[in-house]
């Protein structure tokens, strides 16, 4: 039995020198160390036929065997695992300072999205915070908190979405509710825009549309008046239009501030002298804008006696428009790739 041993161990150590894969290997591990019919375990088997002396003697040996043939097939095994690491390493190498492939079908901004940050760009860079208030509005919000009581007419100018069931709930027909939200929320003195999706009941052609957007700021502070807010509106037309761009305003009703008026700026494309564009005016019609009625900065927790302020309101859908020529309000939320291309 000694001898036999002694011969397996010898036979066994030969085999893995000359074995090239896992898959031998694997083999070679079956047919010793088998848990049935492996040779090396059917002769630690037999151990329990000899006698104690016998048994004391062979064991210790076939122990040693056992642990040498273990230890050659776990090197091996691990022979092989490094091979197959490098392996790896070669073929998954990559290299970091190799230029990127041209990207395929990358998307881009839309053109409200382009407009819209290049305007937070402009008033940030004047101390404006950029804030956001909620589409689904309450009636309180969008109408009443800014002086437009029920059955009041301005109302009926703005027909929205009304939600079933919920018949204070409408889908905002303005940015203007982020005012009152914003004095209640963050106090005086206050410099924000809020830019922002707007809704109307609309029948849609070339020129309406159900979903638009709007930016609208609001300005509160002590010893702020008319002349802040012609400065700031004024900057606004030029850094769209260009420095020899001028604006006027024309009064105009709008019940949450007094007095109130609509902002033209002197036509980009024909400097003033009346083209397709102005219909001939000369003017573009880009925003309302007024001082703060006292009644909505009290609805706003603010004391109309100690703090002023202006509100205005870009249709920043009628920008986008303008920029790029877009005679057709409705290709914006369309989602026509054709359209959408372009820019
Ligand atoms: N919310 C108005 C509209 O949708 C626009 C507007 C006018 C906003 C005057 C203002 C403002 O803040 O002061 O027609």
């Amino acid at each position: 039995m000694q001898e036999k041993l002694q011969q397996l161990k010898t036979e066994a150590l030969t085999a893995l020198n000359s074995i090239k894969d896992k898959l031998q290997l694997e083999e070679l591990e079956t047919k010793l160390l088998g848990r049935k019919g492996g040779q090396l375990t059917e002769m630690l088997k037999g151990l329990k036929d000899l006698s104690e002396d016998a048994k004391r003697q062979v064991g210790q040996l076939a122990n040693e065997v056992k642990k040498s043939v273990e230890e050659a097939i776990a090197n091996k095994k691990k022979e092989f695992v490094q091979q197959e690491m490098s392996g790896l390493l070669e073929k998954e190498y990559i290299d970091i300072t190799q230029p990127a492939l041209p990207a395929k079908n990358l998307g881009h901004l839309h053109p409200n999205t382009i407009i819209q940050n290049d305007l937070e760009d402009l008033f940030t860079s004047m101390g404006f915070a950029v804030i956001d208030g909620p589409e689904l509005e309450s009636d309180y919000y969008n109408f009443t908190a800014l002086n437009i009581p029920e059955n009041h007419p301005a109302r009926d100018m703005q027909d929205t979405f009304y939600i079933k069931g919920h018949s204070d709930w409408l889908m905002r027909t303005q940015t203007s509710p982020v005012q009152v939200r914003a004095m209640q929320k963050h106090g005086v003195p206050l410099r924000v825009i809020v830019p922002g999706k707007c809704y109307r009941n609309e029948a849609t052609d070339p020129r309406h549309e159900h979903t638009f957007y709007q930016l609208e700021g609001l300005v509160v502070d002590k010893d702020i008046n008319f002349s802040h807010l012609k400065g700031v509106l004024e900057a606004v037309a030029k850094h769209l239009y260009g420095p020899k761009t001028q604006i006027r305003l024309l009064p105009k009703f709008y019940p949450f501030v007094e007095p109130g008026v609509r902002g033209e700026v002197t036509c980009f494309l024909c400097e003033g002298k009346g083209c397709r564009v102005c219909k001939q005016t000369g003017w573009l019609e880009i925003f309302g804008a007024g001082m703060v009625h006292p009644s909505v900065l009290k609805e706003g927790g603010v004391d109309p006696n100690v703090y002023q302020g202006f509100a205005f309101g870009f249709g920043l859908t009628r920008l986008v428009m303008l920029k790029y020529g877009i005679e057709d309000i409705r290709l914006l939320e369309s989602g026509n790739m054709k359209f959408l291309e372009q820019f």
